[in-house]
This record gives structure tokens, C-alpha cells and sequence, in this order.
């Protein structure tokens, strides 16, 4: 049995994710953590939200909460929308708990301990008005370029230019509308990345086949400009872990936080001490100490193609740098982004679907098999309603759905609700059976590359394959002259059927199950072999209709949505 450790980039804690968001890491990591559960595989699947920096606290402000309470109600409600979507994580954790305190604060003691930080003085506005430094976001004022009277410290809105805080004209607080600031002198701490820049190298280097994609931003940022740059670690914010040295107080480093970046990955180890805590689990170690077990486990990370440079450089150099057998990635998959119809999906404008609004249109499968069968792999894809509704309607109605309640009808019809006996299965049984077994074998080397897609591919080919023996099959006129033979096909129809439920649980879970228990009888474990899955229940097994798996997705609903999801939420 494999062990296999899987994460999902946490999401920041602000608002509901879109769509595009959830393709990109969460739901193809559950994905394959479901295919690697049915593989009879041991697996551990993480994931939490990420609640620190500054767009948490400008949230919580805008919200008018405090900032811990506003994470505390945002998390429930993150954790809740995965359930709809069915995620299976094994812990939904918080990177703003106690465990994540403590290991963060250890791993910059560890740091620091073997040189890899250095502080740095650096001038930064502070407000005295609110008694503290402020971050670039929390300054605003007017543009020198275009004279914009909103731009913020770091970038103007309007006309797009990066700015410095110093260079506005008439800046103030965003906090409390103190103009009273002053460029004042701060201590922060940076992580030497650019010491580790040979070792990261040469990790990176001999990763086998990696996506091109991870390895191509990797590259970039080793070798961009002056080559890999350290990185600050620190902020002056109040929300955060506290900067100490392990258990130790940091002199010079009092009221400031670990910057958010720095923190975020750590939560991948702490959220198994969670999930321990949680009483869900034994031993966090065996999966992330290389000296306590974790040495044969996999480890995959699934993240959008902006996560790469944290995951390949930032992630690795604190696991590499504090000295420590900690258990680094074997595989990153990453994802280019989805658009939305013809533009791109926006929080700010409410512009697409996300992941709440979905739900409350339709059932998780739905989203799920078109998201995953067109996963933005190779390129970025885009989510139309029209291909939305073209796919739902062919593959999961007409091809899936069609062909389970085609074969349960016509069984109840001309047999009663049982599995008929009598025939026995001939040529066509056994060239779909040869088929299916190519197919799987497909279907089992796509899933195990992470090739989301092309899995799917798979997944529908084999749909399609069944559909295509009962259509030819026909049982319905072989009825008439040979009952026999109509029972023998009726029977070997209705052995696809948990066959199927097995395949798709990964892709499509909750139709997965209804289809499971068409064939209660029938074993609810991987195919190991195709022609002992068709023939594992005999006639005389019971057999349930199930309820339409799939509705059809009609002209009228999908313009309701089209325009519904255009960009109005605020
Ligand atoms: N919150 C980040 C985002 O949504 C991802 C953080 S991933 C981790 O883009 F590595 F920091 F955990
Ligand atoms: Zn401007």
C-alpha cells in the first residue's frame, strides 16, 4: 500500500472563491486524493484557509469586525462550501491557529540559528495617529502621475502606475484618515534565499517530470535579473504570528508579524497536527518526518501557476534551510487560470461564477465533471455556459445518465427489479471486456500522471463504450426471440453499472454513489479485472432504479445564468 500525502494551496480567508479559484488547486486535489483512497492507497489530504496579511484585515475592517472573528465566521463558511463541493479533505485547517504559531516561530529560530537570516533597516511611513507602521496598501493619496485622489501606496488604480508611499501627494491613513505620517526608520528580517540559491538548483534540477509549467516558473525566478532574491519575512501589522525565535523573544522585533507567504506553507505541517489534535488522526509525523517514517510517503501539491514560485523556491528553502528531515514535495501540478465568457472571472466585480452561486444552482457533480474535464492544463481555458450546457447535457445525461436508466428500466420492465438469470455472455461481452481493459489501464496511467484532462477523456470513453454495446446489444429487440440472450446482455448492462460508480467516484461522487447501490450485491472496490467487475453479481442479485442521475440543462436556465453571473455582486 502507497502512502500519499496531497495539499491544496489554502485559500485566502476574504470572500468565496470562483470557480476558477477551485479548478486550480482545491478540486483536482481532491481529485486525486478520492483515486488514490479507491486504489486502496493510504492518504492524507490537507488543506485550510489562509487568514493572515493585509487583505484579511481590510476584509475584517471593511465587514466591520475584528479581525480574528471575521476569520473565525469566514473559515465555517469556506469549510461548509467544501462540503458541498464534496471535498474530501482530511482536515480543513486555519493558518492563523496555535500550531501553526509554534511551528512558524521554529522555523524561523532554526533560520536564523544556521545564518540563512539577515536584518535589514529600511524607512517605512509610520502614522502616529494610530500608533503604528503602516503597510504600502493602507496609504492612500493622490497620484503624481495621473493625479488620481485614490491611489494607494503601492499602486494607483486608475492609472496602473507602481508607486512608493513617498511619492503621493498629500497621503493619509486609510485606517483612520491621519495625515500626520512620517518616514521612519524599521527593522525587518529577510530570508537568504539568494545562499540557497545552488542547492534550490540543483532539487529543482533533479525533479522528474515535473509539468513543464511548474518547472518554467521555477527556472524564471531562479535565473531572472540578478537571480534569486532574498525575501522579506517580516511586516509591521498587528494581525499575524508574532516574530520570536522559536520560543525565544527577538530583539529589535517587537509588534511585528511574519509576513504572510512566509507562514501560509508551514500551515501544510501544521494542519496534520491539527488534524491530529482533532482526534482524527495518530501521528502527524510519519508524514512529514523523513526520520520518523515519512520516507516512503508521495507527496503532491496542487496549486494555480502564481503559487509556483512560493512552492518551488520559498516553501523549500525554509524546509531546506532550517537544517531538519522534513519531508519535501515530489510533484507539483500546477494550473494555468479559467476565464469566464470571453473575459476573466473577478472578485472585485462579481463578475462569473462562484463557488456559493454554483451550488445553489446546481449539485456538485455537475460542476465537478465540467471543470475537471476541462481543467486549464496547458493552457488557460474558459468557461462558457453554452459549453457548460453542451457537456452536462452529452456526457453526464445523454451518454452516463441515459445508459443506467435505460438498462434499470428496461430490467424492472421484462424481469422485475433483480438481476435476470439465465444466457450467457458471448462475442460482444467479451470484446467490450477486452476494450474496457484497455481503457482502464488508460484511464489508471492518466490518473496517476495528474493528467486531469486527459483522464476524463478516458473516463468518458469508457462511458461511451458501454453505451455503444447496448445500443448494438439491443436487448430490447433480442427480447422477443430469445429472452435468454436479453437476460444474459440485461445482466452484463447492470454489472457496468457499479463498474462505473467505481471509476467515477473520483470525478463525480455523489452520482457515484446512487449508481453504487443500483447493485447493492455488487463489491464497492476498485475493478482490479474487468471481466470478474462484469460478472460480479449473478442473476437472482437484487437491483434498484435509482432516480434520474442527471437533469438537462435547457436553453432557458442557461440564459437565466448567463445573465444572473455577469458582474453586479458587490
Ligand atoms: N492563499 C494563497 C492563494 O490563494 C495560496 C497559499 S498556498 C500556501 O493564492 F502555500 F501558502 F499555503
Ligand atoms: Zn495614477
Amino acid at each position: 500500500m502507497a502512502r500519499h500525502l496531497i495539499t491544496s494551496a489554502i485559500p485566502y480567508i476574504n470572500g468565496i472563491k470562483h470557480l476558477g479559484n477551485l479548478v486550480g488547486s482545491q478540486l483536482p486535489a481532491d481529485l486525486f486524493a478520492r483515486y488514490q483512497r479507491a486504489r486502496g492507497n493510504e492518504v492524507l489530504f490537507l488543506c485550510a484557509t489562509d487568514e493572515h496579511g493585509t487583505p484579511a484585515e481590510l476584509a475584517a475592517a471593511k465587514a466591520g469586525q475584528p479581525v480574528a472573528d471575521y476569520c473565525a465566521e469566514m473559515h465555517e463558511v469556506q469549510a461548509r462550501i467544501a462540503e458541498g463541493f464534496r471535498l474530501s479533505f482530511d482536515h480543513f485547517g486555519r493558518s492563523s491557529g496555535p500550531r501553526n504559531h509554534a511551528l512558524t516561530q521554529h522555523f524561523a529560530g532554526r533560520l536564523a540559528e544556521a545564518g540563512y537570516i539577515r536584518e535589514v533597516s529600511e524607512t517605512q511611513m509610520f502614522s502616529h495617529a494610530d500608533g503604528r507602521f503602516l503597510p504600502d496598501r493602507y496609504i492612500e493619496g493622490t497620484c503624481p502621475n495621473c493625479g488620481f485622489d485614490s491611489a494607494r501606496g503601492d499602486q494607483c488604480d486608475n492609472c496602473t502606475k507602481q508607486l512608493d508611499p513617498v511619492d503621493l501627494i498629500n497621503p493619509h491613513s486609510t485606517i483612520s484618515g491621519a495625515t500626520d505620517l512620517e518616514m521612519r526608520e524599521t527593522k525587518h528580517l529577510y530570508l537568504r534565499q539568494s545562499a540557497m540559491k545552488a542547492q534550490l538548483e540543483e532539487w529543482i534540477d533533479t525533479r522528474d517530470g515535473w509539468p513543464v509549467l511548474t518547472t518554467s516558473i521555477a527556472k524564471k525566478w531562479l535565473n531572472d535579473g540578478d537571480g534569486l532574491q532574498d525575501r522579506g519575512i517580516t511586516r509591521d501589522l498587528d494581525w499575524g504570528i508574532p516574530v520570536r525565535k522559536g520560543d525565544q523573544d527577538w530583539p529589535g522585533m517587537e509588534g511585528k508579524v511574519f509576513y504572510v507567504w512566509f507562514d501560509a506553507p508551514i500551515e501544510y505541517i501544521a494542519c496534520s497536527q491539527e488534524w491530529v489534535d482533532a482526534g482524527k488522526g495518530a501521528d502527524w509525523e510519519r508524514w512529514w518526518r523523513t526520520d520518523k517514517g515519512a520516507g516512503d510517503v508521495t507527496y503532491t501539491q496542487f496549486m494555480g501557476k502564481d503559487n509556483v514560485p512560493f512552492h518551488t523556491l520559498g516553501f523549500p528553502a525554509t524546509i531546506l534551510g532550517s537544517g531538519e528531515p522534513w519531508k519535501l514535495v515530489d510533484f507539483i501540478k500546477s494550473f494555468n487560470y479559467l476565464n469566464y465568457e470571453g473575459g476573466q472571472f473577478s472578485t472585485s466585480r462579481g463578475r462569473g461564477v462562484f463557488m456559493d452561486q454554483a451550488l445553489e444552482i446546481l449539485p456538485a457533480d455537475y460542476w465537478r465533471w465540467w471543470l475537471l474535464s476541462h481543467a486549464p492544463e496547458s493552457s488557460d481555458s474558459e468557461f462558457t455556459w453554452e459549453n457548460f450546457q453542451a457537456s452536462v447535457n452529452k456526457d453526464l445525461s445523454d451518454v452516463l445518465g441515459n445508459f443506467v436508466s435505460r438498462v434499470t428500466k428496461f430490467c424492472r420492465s421484462k424481469f422485475g427489479e433483480v438481476v435476470p438469470e439465465g444466457g450467457s455472455y458471448g462475442a460482444p461481452e467479451e470484446a467490450l471486456i477486452a476494450d474496457l481493459t484497455n481503457r482502464l489501464s488508460a484511464y489508471q496511467a492518466q490518473m496517476e500522471a495528474v493528467e486531469v484532462r486527459k483522464a476524463a477523456q478516458e473516463l468518458r470513453a469508457i462511458w461511451v463504450a458501454g453505451n455503444e454495446y447496448l445500443q448494438e446489444a439491443a436487448p430490447w429487440a433480442a427480447f422477443k426471440e430469445d429472452p435468454e440472450r436479453a437476460a444474459a446482455i440485461v445482466r452484463f448492462s447492470l454489472n457496468l453499472i457499479p463498474f462505473y460508480a467505481a471509476l467515477s467516484s473520483p470525478f463525480i461522487p455523489d452520482a457515484a454513489e446512487a449508481m453504487a447501490g443500483v447493485l447493492p450485491d455488487a463489491p464497492a472496490t476498485w475493478p482490479e479485472d474487468v471481466a470478474t467487475a462484469l460478472s460480479a453479481v449473478p442473476g437472482g442479485g437484487a437491483m434498484v432504479v435509482p432516480d434520474n442521475l442527471f437533469r438537462k440543462l435547457t436553453d432557458e436556465d442557461v440564459e437565466d445564468w448567463k445573465a444572473r453571473y455577469a458582474g453586479t455582486r458587490a
